[in-house]
């Protein structure tokens, strides 16, 4: 039956978050959301962090609508807007080539769309990346579209281009003027370094106070090292981070991974009014990264922090359980010593009294909520089973279950 006979077409994706390692952050173009730099990401594992949505289409929809994480929110929102605009270009614009006949009148049809997180929104672990992902991906296949979606995807928020393939992915800044040249590819698959793993510190998961898009508007203003960084630092980065990733280089990785978060936030303090997204939680683990390298003697452990005071740290499989009894040690979980440790399971291990003495630290008790283990995962999937859908056959949420 073709689709537009159907009374609904529903299709339910899930989209994962990214955490850039060289960043991205300030625009050249705020409309078409083009870059400043390119930047590069590693995918994250959706078994812990993922978006969910489900779009539908129907003839019997008057207007397109949105619910997220329950909530019906407002759809004139220029970002959401200009995700359907661009998607619906792209629909036309297949059409008319010719590739289908008959042309469906889906592309008329309004939309209906409700996404979840099983994360916290805007607690800086990328919601909004994993978001506007899963909403390009999903629109894609529901109006029938198999074109690139950096653009769409750019157009909701710009690091979420880069949640569109799994592994490890480059958002290339382009050139031209139209941003048709600014596009997210892929570096390598997930399966290239099985042994790296990801640890989020979850320090805080309040809504974060000046949110991306502010805070690198007035960067670019105002902060003449980030224009140094964007046009003599980074592009050299992006050749080393490359290359370190192609050749599984762990302490190259490590140490530009967390040089590149230092200059980044070296660009919001720089910024005026200065910005700073780091806590004193946040200081104490860069403090604790680099006393364990230091006891080690190599780069064993990397940090990387984004607009807030999280820590997501990069590490090997085998380094994982003695940084887990590092972090215990320095922040002593409260009340929930059950639930510290989420996501991939990690073994039990103990300091030796060396490492102990060599942390120095006071522990801060608290100071880290818990830690989400997780590693390097594939890019967005589309759900087959009906279940799975967040809308019921009216098109409307179905009840939380
Ligand atoms: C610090 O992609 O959230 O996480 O394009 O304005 O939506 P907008 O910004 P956004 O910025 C992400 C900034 C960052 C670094 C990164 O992910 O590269």
């Amino acid at each position: 039956m073709a689709s537009e006979e159907k009374p609904l077409v529903v299709v339910t994706c899930t989209a994962p978050v990214n955490i850039a390692v060289i960043k991205y952050w300030g625009k050249r173009d705020e409309d078409l959301v083009l870059p400043i730099n390119s930047s590069l990401s590693v995918t994250l594992h959706q078994d812990q962090l993922k978006t969910t949505t489900t779009a539908a289409i129907s003839k019997d929809f008057t207007e397109d609508r949105i619910w997220l994480n329950g909530r019906e929110e407002d759809v004139g929102q220029p970002r959401l807007q200009a995700c359907l605009r661009e998607i619906r270009r792209l629909a036309r614009k297949r059409r008319s080539t010719g590739d289908e006949d008959p042309p469906p009148l889906s592309l008329s049809y309004k939309v209906h769309i409700a996404s979840v997180n099983n994360f916290p929104t805007a607690a800086g672990l990328a919601s909004s990346a994993a978001g506007y992902a899963c909403l390009a991906y999903a629109l894609a296949r529901v109006y029938g579209v198999d074109s690139d979606l950096s653009e769409v995807a750019r157009r909701g928020s710009g690091s979420a281009c880069r949640s569109l393939y799994g592994g490890f992915v480059e958002w290339q800044m382009g050139e031209r003027a139209d941003g048709k040249d600014s596009v997210a590819r892929q570096v390598a698959p997930e399966s290239h370094w099985p042994e790296l793993r990801v640890l989020i510190l979850v320090v805080s998961a309040e809504r974060k106070l000046m949110g991306s898009t502010a805070g690198m508007q007035t960067s670019v203003e105002t902060s003449p090292l980030l224009r140094f960084r964007a046009e003599a630092v980074v592009p050299g980065r992006m050749v080393e981070m490359t290359h370190c990733v192609r050749e599984r280089d762990f302490q190259g990785f490590g140490r530009l991974t967390m040089k590149d978060s230092n200059q980044f936030h070296a660009t919001c303090l720089d910024t005026f009014p200065p910005i700073s997204y780091l806590s004193d939680i946040s200081r104490r683990i860069v403090r604790l990264v680099h006393c364990f390298n230091a006891h080690h003697g190599q780069t064993k452990v990397a940090y990387t922090f984004d607009a807030g005071p999280n820590a997501v740290v990069f590490t090997l499989d085998d380094t994982v359980p003695e940084f887990v009894a590092a972090v215990r040690h320095c922040f002593p979980p409260e009340s929930n010593g059950d639930k510290f440790l989420k996501g991939l399971p990690v073994r039990p291990a103990s300091l030796s009294d060396e490492l102990r003495a060599a942390l120095d630290v006071d522990p801060t008790p608290g100071g880290v909520k818990h830690i989400i283990a997780t590693q390097v995962g594939p890019g967005p999937q589309t759900l087959d089973d009906p279940h799975a859908h967040l809308l019921g056959p009216d098109g409307l949420p179905k009840p939380a279950a």
